[in-house]
Formats: C-alpha cells, sequence, structure tokens
C-alpha cells in the first residue's frame, strides 16, 4: 500500500530522531538517513554489512539545492542537472563542508542525486534536508526494487519502511564524475549515454567491460544466491540443459529473440524485448530465480546500448568472482 501523508510525516520525523527510513525512488529502494548526520549514517554500513570507505550518495529533494551541498557546480554539471533531475542521475563533485567524511568514505568528492518519486520527494520536502541513501539491501546482494524485498532483506534492522510500489527504472541511477576534464560515467544506469552524449554536445567515456575500478563497486555486487553463468545467446538453450543433466536446479534468462524455444530447465524467465521493461524487472527475475529454488542462472548479455549497458554491467557484476568483497 503506497504510503500515505501521515507516512511521510513519520518518517520525515524518524531521519530527524536520527533512525532509518527504507524508500522507494524511481530506480531502487534506498536506505536513508539524515546525511547530516554521521552517527545516522553510520548505522547504514552497520545495517548492510558495507565496508565504511564505501561513498554514499546524497539525495536531495531539488536542483536548486545543489550548491548547498558541493563546494563548485561546474558548467556541465549544470547542464545536466537541469536536463535530468529529477531522475536517474547521480553526479559525483567536490564535496561542501556540510557533507560529514562518514558520507563520502572519507573522498572529497561527493555524490548527489534528485530522485524522480513522488514519495521520496514528499519525504525530501518534508524533511528538508539531504538524506544518504544507498540501496536498501544486504552488501554485494541484488537491490530491492518493491517494499517486499526490502523486507525480506532488512526487516526489522529499519526503522520504517515507505510503500511506494514497484520502481519504475528498476536499474540504480547513472553515475557521472564532473570534477575532472571531461565528464565520464562511472556506473551505467538509469540515464542513458546517449542521452547524456546528447545534452553534453561530445562522447563520454564508459567504464571498461572488466570491471569498474572506482570505491565501493566491486565485480560481485548485485548477486543472487545461484551462481550466474553468462554466454552466448545461441548457447544459453544449450548451456542451461548441460547444466540440469549435471545435476545444477538451472534457472534460465531467456532472451526474447528465443522466446519461441522449448527449454528444459528447473525455471524459465521469459525476458522482455523492450530494453526498459528488462530493466525494471531485472531485480525481481534474479530474485524470483533465487526464490525458486535455483542454484545456477543461465544468462546472455543484451547489446550495450540504451538502457542494455546498464543491464549487462548488473549481469557480469552478478556473474563474477564471489568471495572477494
Ligand atoms: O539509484 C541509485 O543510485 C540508488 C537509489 C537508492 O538512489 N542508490 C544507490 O546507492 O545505488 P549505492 O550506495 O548502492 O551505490 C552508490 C555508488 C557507490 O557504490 C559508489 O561506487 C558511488 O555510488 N559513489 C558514491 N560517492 C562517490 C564518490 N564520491 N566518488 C565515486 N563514486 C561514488
Ligand atoms: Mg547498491
Amino acid at each position: 500500500m503506497t504510503a500515505t501523508a501521515t507516512d511521510i510525516e513519520q518518517a520525515a520525523g524518524v531521519l530527524r530522531d536520527g533512525g532509518l527510513v527504507a524508500l522507494p525512488t524511481e530506480t531502487v529502494y534506498g536506505l536513508a538517513a539524515n546525511a547530516e548526520d554521521p552517527a545516522a549514517v553510520a548505522r547504514i554500513f552497520q545495517v548492510k554489512g558495507r565496508p565504511p570507505s564505501h561513498p554514499l550518495i546524497v539525495h536531495i529533494a531539488d536542483a536548486q539545492q545543489l550548491d548547498d551541498w558541493v563546494a563548485e557546480v561546474p558548467a556541465a554539471a549544470r547542464l545536466l542537472a537541469e536536463r535530468f533531475w529529477p531522475g536517474p542521475l547521480t553526479l559525483v563533485l567536490r564535496r561542501g563542508d556540510r557533507v560529514p567524511l562518514e558520507a563520502t568514505g572519507g573522498l572529497e568528492t561527493v555524490a548527489v542525486r534528485v530522485p524522480d518519486h513522488p514519495v521520496a520527494r514528499a519525504l525530501l520536502s518534508a524533511f528538508g534536508g539531504g538524506v544518504t541513501a544507498p540501496s536498501a539491501n544486504r552488501f554485494g546482494s541484488v537491490s530491492p526494487t518493491t517494499a517486499d524485498h526490502v523486507r525480506a532483506e532488512l526487516g526489522n534492522a529499519v526503522d520504517l519502511i515507505l510503500d511506494g510500489g514497484s520502481c519504475l527504472v528498476g536499474v540504480e541511477s547513472t553515475i557521472v564524475d564532473v570534477t575532472g576534464e571531461m565528464p565520464s560515467i562511472l556506473r551505467p544506469g538509469g540515464v542513458t549515454r546517449e542521452g547524456l552524449e546528447a545534452v553534453l554536445g561530445h562522447p563520454v567515456a564508459v567504464p571498461s567491460t572488466s570491471g569498474v575500478r572506482v570505491p565501493g563497486q566491486h565485480p560481485s555486487h548485485y548477486a543472487p544466491r545461484a551462481r550466474v553463468v553468462l554466454v552466448e545467446p545461441e548457447k544459453v538453450v544449450a548451456e542451461a540443459e548441460a547444466a540440469g543433466e549435471a545435476g545444477h536446479q538451472v534457472g534460465v534468462l531467456l532472451p526474447s529473440s528465443l522466446a519461441d524455444l522449448e527449454v528444459k530447465a528447473h525455471a524459465v524467465v521469459a525476458l522482455p524485448g523492450a530494453p526498459d521493461a528488462y530493466a525494471h524487472g531485472l531485480y525481481g527475475f534474479l530474485r524470483e530465480l533465487d526464490r525458486q529454488g535455483c542454484d545456477l542462472i543461465v544468462a546472455s548479455l543484451p547489446a550495450e546500448e540504451g538502457l542494455g549497458l546498464a543491464i549487462a554491467n548488473r549481469l557480469r557484476r552478478a556473474a563474477g568472482p564471489r568471495g572477494s568483497v
């Protein structure tokens, strides 16, 4: 049930008292604390099981507040904020004095975004300040895109969960570093590279396929319990059936181009062909295959354009080496 005005007032009170609120955004659910309260911020790391060196994103109510949180706003940042906020874009800028080092993992830069979800916006307005909010999952696992996912992951560890339905975008925000000479993408997400390039008027660098090397990002992030194996689309069916014969409980993310094929597997998700529907469903599909008891998930990468870039990034990380985080 969607959060009411009373729930939002109560949540603002929880934040003022140094508590933690799970809140819906258009990307994924976040675990929010008052960004200016180092003790509350510290509790986020504790609840998530996240190493304290991993920087958080500060969420603010509107673009006009950006100057209050950062030391400087370069022209490119202003341009991107005007075009994409509120929305699934996070800008990394030089840290303002208001941002405690606890929130930035000790960095002199800070990540900021204005979420586009009525419940998140209402809470930020009612609260008045900024909130640090990582995705509301345990460190390394799949981000929650419904309030039920949050309950399953964090349960009583949070003071209040605001329900805002299922997140429209379904993958996290695009993180763009605007502290250097040229803006660069640190994490692909809900705003496409093509969209950024159209606004900036020049190509934007993206992380290499070998994995992003920025603080707080590791190969095995966004991972379900089941092991994820990536193969060429035309090999998905053969790989799944071979693994099944070898005794695995196999889950398949079946590309829409193969929708007509019969696959013998423990569980099959027929992927939507439209990239926005695929991104919207991605984390739910991985959770569902876990829930059905799969120990191995066979998938392939979509074309790395538009939202496909973010989807492929998450699948690669889900398939990345475990135990290294
Ligand atoms: O869509 C989203 O961005 C969601 C929703 C809740 O807003 N939040 C989210 O937060 O994905 P989190 O903590 O799961 O991921 C934030 C990532 C960190 O892993 C880190 O890599 C990057 O943001 N980050 C934060 N501050 C940074 C900084 N100063 N420099 C470089 N990267 C930074
Ligand atoms: Mg996360």
